[in-house]
């Protein structure tokens, strides 16, 4: 079967957002594993929490509420915390973490968005032949692209520039404007997470457009039985929003997270908290590794001046 080709936006927000969108019906840990499926990433949240002495933190697209419920012990009962997630509350989730699928209008404190902004949907463009640059249109059942009309964007001008044929960008204006309209709301720090490129670094030629499912890479289908993801150009959306850029490692190294053994000392004379400390160990080693985690790009904003990463 298929359907009328659509432009890959309109085809990827129903995929998985519409009614019944991969991320209404699914939850994404059963599919692939985040930063906020480990603890230690819960650890660096509740360092942040203590540094700034924020009595609140939003998590938006919380997926399972995995970040929340690691991070309820460690930043004790007095702390809100609020997952915002267009999936319904996850069960078991303790009962004082609050869930609401729209983001409150001001929030006082941290807000966190950890591979958020890698799923909100873009135009997809691609240079034809005669070197054009055309939107891309996708049939959502079967997957195949073709070319739609002569695509026209500053976004594009500006933060992708595109010459040769068969050269392909994901369009990333939308983010810049969902990640503006956070940061707009907080008293405090807004810190998005997220697999990325720059331009001084180098854009990908053929764009980064990938599907997920069942822990595995599959064909990129917007048919809402998989993931659509694309990296983040996260030097425009710093640009857009005031935030300073940085590797993963490089945060959580600011927040003192490091990834070595304890002393082979303490398994002697306190070996439950050995074990403890030597899993906490292994968890930050895969948040901070190169190839790895460690590589993602966080967005800091304190668009009031009301945070900070540092001790
Ligand atoms: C890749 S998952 C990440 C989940 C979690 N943050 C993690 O790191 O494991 C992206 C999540 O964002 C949610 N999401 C996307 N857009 C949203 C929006 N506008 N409001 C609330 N949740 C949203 C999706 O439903 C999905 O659960």
């Amino acid at each position: 079967m298929t359907t009328e080709p659509r432009p890959w936006r309109r085809a990827w927000h129903d995929a998985l957002y519409g009614e019944n969108g991969f991320f209404r019906v699914s939850t994404p840990a059963n599919h692939f594993s985040t930063s906020a499926h480990l603890g230690a990433f819960a650890g660096a949240v509740a360092e942040i929490v203590h540094r700034n002495g924020f009595a609140s933190v939003v998590d938006l697209g919380a997926g399972g509420g995995e970040m929340l419920a690691a991070l309820r012990p460690l930043v004790g009962a007095d702390i809100e915390l609020i997952g915002v997630e267009l999936a319904r509350r996850p069960p078991g989730l303790d009962p004082d973490i609050g869930w609401c699928e729209e983001m409150p209008q001001r929030i006082d404190g941290l807000l966190m968005a950890n591979e958020w902004l890698d799923n909100i949907p873009c135009d997809i463009v691609e240079v034809d032949d005669a070197g054009v640059v055309r939107l891309l249109l996708v049939d959502a059942t079967t997957g195949k692209e073709s070319l739609g009309k002569p695509y026209r964007s500053a976004w594009l001008d500006e933060w992708w520039p595109l010459t040769r044929p068969g050269e392909r960008a994901e369009v990333g204006d939308a983010r810049d404007v969902a990640w503006a309209d956070a940061v707009a709301r907080v008293e405090g720090l807004a810190i998005a997470i997220d697999y990325g490129h720059t331009r001084t670094g180098g854009r990908p030629p053929l764009g980064t457009l990938r599907s997920y499912a069942d822990g595995h890479e599959v064909d990129v289908v917007p048919d809402g039985s998989r993931d659509v993801t694309a990296h983040v150009a996260v030097d425009s959306v710093a640009s857009a929003t005031g935030s300073g850029i940085l590797r993963q490692r490089d945060a959580l190294a600011v927040l003192g997270i490091d990834g070595h053994r304890p002393p082979l000392d303490l398994a002697r004379t306190e070996p439950a908290d050995y074990l403890r400390a030597l899993s906490v160990a292994g968890e930050a080693g895969e948040l901070l590794a190169r190839g790895g985690l460690g590589d993602f790009w966080w967005l800091v904003s304190d668009p009031r001046g009301r945070g900070t990463l540092e001790a």
